[in-house]
């Protein structure tokens, strides 16, 4: 891996330079894209040599791409980490960092208002393997006391949760997790360059990079971040499971993160406008979004974040007709899943990304029906607002 020099430490200098340098083969200032699947050696002696570690390189892609190390010493940069493991998507990395930790007979405490695939890889799919997870009120530290286990292996959080938009205290679950000998992992998907969970104590980072790390709605992929030595065993894993991403996804994703400080700074900016413009609407109820001081975690909020995001949820007037409506009449706004992008998405979770969510635990993660996720995109703010005054009238 290239490494910068330290004298250089500007994150949007080191989120461009990381890992590059000219290719040495024709002066290219931009990295080629190694959109292969193997990788020629030039005698078997060597080959030998690399598969038993006394020399490094690149064999085959499932294991590395030199695409692949680029990308994963930006992202190791974001998170003030030390490595980080670059994957097909934020599943195939929250998938890969759980069965890293947990295994038959273990146990996993995580909440109700976690991104769906979360909650279905942990309710539905991980009990087929021995692993079982309690869900519990993530802000009631009482509560994720008394779910811990002798067989607990670990804590997934995410803060802001989505799509609620609580706030979880990454200092006092981390604190708590590590009395009891139980790694944290934090998805850190919604605040990339606004939160520092390995800071505020966590172990593990687990991103899906299809949102604001790439940022183009272009490619699916996902991260894993952490010390060197557990980003080694997750690559033991990951090579068995199989969820390595390809050359010119990690290209496109290297490309992406070269703006992605100018991008969130103005998702930032646009989503409080759009918040606040929201608040005041005659017909929304309720808008969740951490930078508004009427936020119940506002505070909690400020001190774990440098930023609040681009994502909001608001609860609209009436029943599922008004929802409908609303949405329909959208123009600007992209009525699609996730999130992110630059441009403004917009979609009700009980119908899509919550959708296989059972209703007992939508009830305990607060996810109504009338909720709907908003991500607001790097577009001119009076031409976001415009769009949702047209909706909204
Ligand atoms: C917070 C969060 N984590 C993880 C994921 C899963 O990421 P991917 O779709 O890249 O697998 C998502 C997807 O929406 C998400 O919102």
């Amino acid at each position: 891996m290239i490494r910068l020099s330290t004298r250089y430490q500007g994150l949007n200098t080191r989120l461009i330079h990381t890992g590059e340098k000219p290719d040495p083969a024709t002066g290219s200032a931009v990295p080629p894209i190694y959109q292969t699947t193997t990788f020629a050696f030039p005698s078997n002696e060597s080959m030998l040599d690399l598969m038993e570690g006394r020399s490094t390189g690149h064999i085959y892609t499932r294991f590395s791409n030199p695409n692949f190390a680029i990308a994963e010493a930006k992202i190791a940069q974001l998170e003030a980490a030390e490595a980080a493991l670059l994957l097909a998507s934020g599943m195939a990395a929250i998938s890969t960092a759980i069965l890293t930790l947990a295994g038959n007979g273990d146990h996993i405490i995580s909440h109700a208002d976690i991104y769906g695939g979360s909650f279905g890889l942990l309710h539905s799919l991980l009990p087929n393997f021995g692993i079982a997870t309690s869900f519990v009120d993530a802000a009631d530290i009482d509560a994720v006391k008394k779910a811990i286990r002798p067989n607990t292996k670990l804590i997934l959080l995410e803060s802001p949760s989505n799509p609620t938009l609580q706030i979880y205290d990454i200092r006092q679950v981390a604190n708590l997790a590590h009395e009891h000998d139980v790694q944290l992992i934090v998805d850190n998907t919604f605040s990339v360059l606004n939160q520092k969970p390995l800071e505020l104590g966590a172990d593990v980072v687990v991103h899906s990079c299809t949102k604001y790390i790439n940022g183009h709605s272009d490619v699916m992929a996902g991260a894993i971040v952490g010390t060197q030595a557990f980003i080694k065993n997750c690559s033991d894993v990951y090579r068995k499971l199989g969820g390595n991403l390809n050359g010119f996804d990690a290209w496109l994703l290297i490309r992406g993160m070269k703006t992605l400080g100018l991008r969130v700074q103005r998702h930032n900016e646009n989503a409080l406008l759009v918040a606040e413009y929201l608040q005041q609407h005659p017909r929304i109820e309720t808008v969740h979004y951490p930078g508004l001081p009427s936020h119940p975690q506002h505070k909690l909020a400020a001190d774990q974040m440098t930023g609040f995001g681009g994502v909001l949820s608001v609860e609209l007037q009436g029943g599922q007709l008004e929802v409908d409506q609303f949405l329909n009449r959208l123009e600007l706004f992209t009525r699609a899943v996730s999130l992110g992008s630059v441009e403004s998405l917009i979609t009700q979770p009980v119908t899509a990304v919550h959708h296989s969510v059972p209703e007992s635990y939508r009830a305990l993660g607060g996810i109504k029906p009338n909720l709907i996720r908003l991500s607001i995109g790097i577009e001119e703010v009076a031409d976001i607002i415009a769009d949702l005054e047209q909706a909204l009238s």
